[in-house]
């Protein structure tokens, strides 16, 4: 491997080069990196009509003891529907109440994961006819252990109205399958609505799961797309994404179901929190929204002016000062900076329905008119023609074979260097390779990504889908991340992208391999400064054959002994067999293993074993 090390064979790397794709998918946010720990807190997942769907809360009690029913008495003029809690027993008398009362429970997002010593802060509102003796407790998930508990008394006066009621719980002990439990042995009706159960210890308060948060930090991400994917389409319009329904109070949001990933979601993490989310990662927004285009229907162009609006709203909420009258909404939500949302995409991977162009272009001319300086996606693939539109950039998704993705090193090669430039908005390995996340795909991955950089004169922008997991609700595989309600682990494929932390903005040098080399070897170089301002060579090589490789590097263009060996490094991702994957009891099997280097110079000649991705770093 020849590599030029000299500036006249450079091209810098864009800043924006590798970044994440967060989708609504999988349970990513709800029973995800959102830490809400109720799921259907307002009661409403089966909609706006009564009876609706109360599920996953459940009745402690029988029909002799207790009648659970929904109406639409809330004081929530978006989300009407209420539960309504009739209590038929007593704490004495002749129908006493089963030791511990009647109510209901929340198991969460298949268990709440309680630990002890934290705390959690639960709000809800409550109304009733009579005065209240209620206890909110986290128990075990067959409710015999109590892990938390306290007791709201009311007076009848005080509760005659809609209350909101706000404790926080200390846990005793720890138990990572528990519920949420609503209970009273007291006779008469109540009424609940909106509950939240929340850890406080969320990323700066901000309601990111901590663990989930750091491992996408851990990534550097430059950006930030969301909130999908087929999550922005829906199945059907009536049921997309509504940036407009997910901001404000939580309490009043409405809530959806979303019909793709067949999962409905209280949008706790709404638009306000993606924006916070990339503002905390310090990675730039990137907003996905819908162009009046579903899976199975579309608004025809001559009336798409509505959607236009809505978008454009979207962008007066985030970058709108606050007197604006969106920019309002968010500034009353605790961020009266604008945020720094340069990026939008016009739909998601419906270049080939009927009013995309039509619809696309009235959303093009209206953002440019009132943001000129907002950069616009396209979803049509401009790499292998040019668009017959204008944009600033072109999506292009692919989820394909390992030897399929391995092979697209090249895919951008000969790509027009005229015209907007390329966003790999999604890609992956896909079907029998990938498994639920294969050394294979991964291997195949960092082969594709290392085309990426060379040709990142083109490709502006790279993110892997999808990047979450909830392992109880796998709609897609594989995923870069894996987790439960109190375990996560990276898939090999998350790794990869950790070996590409430092490209983004940094110097790519020419690196051209002997013309004999193994097609199945592919390699690159790359230069940048740390933080503390020390220079970094970092070669990576992708050995996709079952032979180790002897590779020769020559490093031209340094000066004798400008590479020194104390600080230099090796990481290598391989594996025993090439379909391993990381699980929960092994969540390291496939993991980067970093060693420092026994020799470091301009001329090296270093082993690359089969089936591996080695990276090289040295200190200059
Ligand atoms: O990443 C999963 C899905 O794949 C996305 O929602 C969609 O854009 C693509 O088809």
């Amino acid at each position: 491997l020849f590599i030029d090390a000299s500036e006249r064979s450079s091209h810098p790397i864009p800043q924006t080069l590798f970044g994440i794709f967060f989708e609504e998918i999988n349970h990513a946010g709800a029973g995800g990196l959102w830490a809400e720990l109720v799921s259907n807190r307002g009661f409403e997942a089966g909609g706006s009509n009564i009876p609706s769907n109360i599920d996953p809360w459940s009745i402690i009690g029988d029909e002799s003891s207790i009648i659970v029913s929904t109406d639409r008495s809330s004081c929530f003029e978006r989300n009407k529907v209420a539960l309504r809690m009739e209590v038929l027993c007593n704490s004495e008398g002749t129908s006493t109440c089963p030791s511990g009362g009647v109510g209901i429970y929340n198991p969460g997002f298949w268990g709440m994961n309680i630990e002890q010593g934290k705390s959690y802060k639960i709000i809800f509102y409550v109304r009733s006819t009579e005065a209240i003796d209620i206890s909110v407790s986290f128990t075990s998930a067959n409710g015999l252990q109590t892990l938390a508990s306290t007791n709201i008394i009311a007076s009848a006066s005080d509760v005659s109205n809609w209350t909101k009621m706000e404790v926080l719980l200390e846990a005793k002990e720890t138990d990572h399958n528990s519920r949420l439990q609503l209970t009273t042995s007291k006779k008469g009706v109540i009424w609940f609505d909106q509950v939240s159960a929340m850890p406080l210890d969320t990323y700066k308060g901000h309601g990111f799961r901590n663990e989930l948060f750091q491992m996408l930090a851990d990534i550097k991400p430059q950006f930030i797309r969301f909130p999908g994917g087929c999550f922005v389409e829906g199945e059907w319009l009536r049921n997309a994404f509504r940036w407009k329904a997910s901001v404000g109070p939580w309490e009043e949001r409405p809530g959806h179901f979303g019909d793709v990933w067949m999962y409905w979601t209280d949008d706790g993490l709404g638009y306000f929190e993606f924006l916070q989310l990339s503002e905390d990662l310090g990675a730039l927004p990137i907003w996905v929204f819908n162009n009046g285009i579903s899976h199975n229907d579309q608004v025809d162009t001559s009336s798409v002016l509505p959607f236009v609006q809505e978008a454009l709203d979207g962008l007066e909420f985030a970058r709108g000062d606050s007197s604006s009258k969106w920019g309002s909404v968010r500034a009353a939500m605790g961020h009266p900076e604008p945020f720094d949302l340069r990026y939008v995409a016009i739909g998601n991977e419906d270049c080939w329905k009927k009013n995309y162009r039509g619809n696309y272009l009235k959303f093009y001319n209206a953002i440019k008119r009132a943001y000129p300086d907002i950069k616009i996606i396209s979803n049509c693939d401009g790499s292998s023609r040019p668009l017959d539109h204008p944009a600033d950039l072109y999506d292009f998704h692919v989820y394909t074979s390992a030897n399929n993705l391995f092979s697209m090193s090249n895919q951008f090669d000969k790509t027009s260097r005229q015209g907007p430039k390329a966003f790999v908005s999604e890609y992956a390995v896909t079907g029998k390779d990938a498994g639920t996340g294969s050394l294979l795909a991964a291997l195949a991955e960092a082969g594709f990504l290392i085309g990426l950089e060379k040709n990142s004169d083109i490709v502006q922008m790279a993110s892997y889908a999808p990047l979450f997991v909830n392992s109880n609700d796998r709609r897609w595989n594989p995923d870069a991340i894996v987790f439960n309600s109190f375990q996560a682990y990276g898939t090999p494929s998350y790794w990869v992208q950790r070996f590409f932390t430092e490209s983004s903005g940094a110097t790519f040098l020419n690196a051209t391999l002997q013309k004999d080399s193994s097609a199945s070897l592919v390699a690159s170089a790359i230069t940048w400064k740390n933080s503390d301002g020390q220079t970094y060579i970092r070669i990576k090589a992708v050995n996709f054959g079952s032979n180790s490789v002897n590779l020769q590097i020559s490093v031209g263009g340094l000066d004798p002994n400008s590479v020194k060996l104390s600080g230099s490094t090796k990481t290598i991702l391989t594996s025993a067999n090439l379909m391993d994957e990381n699980s929960f009891n092994e969540p390291q099997k496939v993991a980067p293993i970093q060693t420092l280097l026994e020799q470091a110079d301009k001329e090296m000649s270093v082993l690359l074993l089969p089936h591996s991705f080695t990276s090289f770093d040295l200190l200059k």
